[in-house]
C-alpha cells in the first residue's frame, strides 16, 4: 500500500516566489500520476516536497494516511530519479546502484541479490563494471531507474527522466517505463512538461500553471473534457483552434456567430448554452474535428464554414491546412488526399459534436 495525499499544500520560497499554491490530489496506490505543465509551474517543487527535500510552508502531506510534513527524507520510504541522474562519476554501475542500500547497511549477500534483479529488470547486466561515462544517455538512465529500484521504495518520483534523451530513444524509454510500473506494481509520480508522454504513460494527469493545479482527470478527460483554456491550448498539437465568438438564437436552433462563420450547435448542447445567448464566449474546436467536405460523412449546411487556404502542410498519413476565415486563422487536420490549393477556397465541416466553449472572462469551460 502507498497512498500519497496532497492537502492545500503550498510553498512559498524565501524570495516570496509563490511555487505552488494549495494543491490538493491524491495519488492512489499502484497508481502512475503524472504532473504536467509549462516550465516553471511548480512541479518539481510539489515531487521535492512529497520527497521531503523541501520544506511545505502549510498544508499536509500523507503517506499512507500519516502525515509526513516533518519526516525526515531518509524516513519515507520514497525513491526519486533526477532529470540529470545523478550517477556518481568515479563508481561502477555496480557501485552506483548498490551506494544506497550500502549506506543503509544492508547485508552484502541482499545488496547483490537486489542490484543483479533490477539489472535484469532493465537489461543493464552487461554493464555492471561500467564507469557511467562508458554509457549512453538511455543506458545512464537506466542506471538511474535502477538505483531506485534496488531499494524497493513504497513511492517512485520521476523528474523529467527522459528529457535528456533523443527523440526516438525518448519513445522506447516511454514504454520501457509503462511496463515497469505494471511489473513494480508501484506508486509512481512522473514529472514532465510534454504532453505526449503525460497522455501516454498517466493514469492520471495532474495540470498545472503558475503554482496552482488547473484539473486532474485520466488522458482522456483532460484532452476531451478540459476545464479551462489553458488545459485545452496546452494538450494536443496542432493545438486547438480558439475563436471569439457569440451565442445567439436563430431559426429555431442556437448558433456559434464569429466575424467569420456561424455554426448550429447540436441538441445536446442547447440546454447549457441557452443561458449565454447574445454573450460573449470562445469558441473552441480541435485541428482533428475539422474535415475538408469531400472528405466528410453527411456534411450540412449548417456546420459547414468557408475559407481561404494559405498553407497546406503534408504531413503523409494527414495535412495541415492553415485556413482564414472572416478575422480568423484556422487549423485544420484533414485527409491527406485533399484537392485544397494555397491561395483557393475550400469548404471545412466542424464536428459539433466536440465543440468547446468557454466563458471569456473567467475562461472556465462551459462545454
Ligand atoms: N530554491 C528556490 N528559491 C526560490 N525560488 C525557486 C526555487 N526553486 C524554484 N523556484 C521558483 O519556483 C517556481 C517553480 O519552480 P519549479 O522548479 O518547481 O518549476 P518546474 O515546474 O519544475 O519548472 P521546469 O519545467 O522548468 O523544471 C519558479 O518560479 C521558480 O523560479
Ligand atoms: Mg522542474
Amino acid at each position: 500500500m502507498a497512498q500519497v495525499d496532497l492537502e492545500k499544500v503550498t510553498k512559498v520560497y524565501e524570495n516570496k516566489v509563490v511555487a505552488v499554491k494549495e494543491a490538493t490530489v491524491t495519488i492512489n496506490d499502484k497508481e502512475f500520476v503524472v504532473l504536467l505543465g509549462p516550465s516553471g509551474c511548480g512541479k518539481t517543487t510539489t515531487l521535492r516536497m512529497i520527497a521531503g527535500l523541501e520544506e511545505i510552508t502549510s498544508g499536509t502531506i500523507k503517506i499512507d494516511g500519516k502525515v509526513v510534513n516533518d519526516v525526515e527524507p531518509k524516513d519515507r520510504d520514497i525513491a526519486m530519479v533526477f532529470q540529470n541522474y545523478a550517477l556518481y562519476p568515479h563508481m561502477t554501475v555496480y557501485e552506483n546502484m548498490a551506494f544506497g542500500l550500502k549506506l543503509r547497511k544492508f547485508p552484502k549477500a541482499e545488496i547483490d541479490k537486489r542490484v543483479k534483479e533490477a539489472a535484469k529488470i532493465l537489461g543493464i547486466e552487461e554493464l555492471l563494471d561500467r564507469k557511467p561515462r562508458q554509457l549512453s544517455g538511455g543506458q545512464r538512465q537506466r542506471v538511474a531507474v535502477g538505483r531506485a529500484i534496488v531499494r524497493n521504495p513504497k513511492v517512485f518520483l520521476f523528474d523529467e527522466p527522459l528529457s535528456n534523451l533523443d527523440a526516438k530513444l525518448r519513445v522506447q524509454m516511454r514504454s520501457e517505463l509503462k511496463k515497469l510500473h505494471h511489473r513494480l506494481e508501484a506508486t509512481i509520480v512522473y514529472v514532465t512538461h510534454d504532453q505526449v508522454e503525460a497522455m501516454t504513460m498517466a493514469d492520471k494527469i495532474v495540470v498545472m500553471k503558475d503554482g496552482v493545479i488547473q484539473q486532474i482527470g485520466s488522458p482522456y478527460e483532460i484532452y476531451n473534457k478540459p476545464a479551462n483554456i489553458f488545459v485545452a491550448g496546452f494538450i494536443g498539437s496542432p493545438a486547438m483552434n480558439f475563436i471569439n465568438a457569440t451565442v445567439v438564437s436563430e431559426r429555431g436552433g442556437i448558433w456559434i456567430s464569429t466575424s467569420g462563420f456561424k455554426v448550429k450547435v447540436v441538441k445536446e448542447h442547447e440546454t447549457i448554452l441557452e443561458k449565454w445567448i447574445d454573450k460573449e464566449v470562445i469558441f473552441g474546436i480541435r485541428p482533428e474535428n475539422i474535415f475538408d467536405k469531400l472528405f466528410a460523412i453527411a456534411p450540412q449546411a449548417e456546420n459547414t464554414i468557408q475559407g481561404t487556404v494559405d498553407v497546406v502542410e503534408p504531413l503523409g498519413s494527414e495535412t495541415l491546412l492553415h485556413v482564414t476565415v472572416g478575422d480568423n486563422s484556422i487549423v485544420a487536420r484533414v485527409d491527406p488526399r485533399t484537392k485544397a490549393k494555397e491561395g483557393e477556397k475550400i469548404d471545412l465541416v466542424f464536428d459539433m459534436n466536440t465543440i468547446h466553449v468557454f466563458d471569456k472572462d473567467t475562461q472556465q469551460a462551459i462545454i
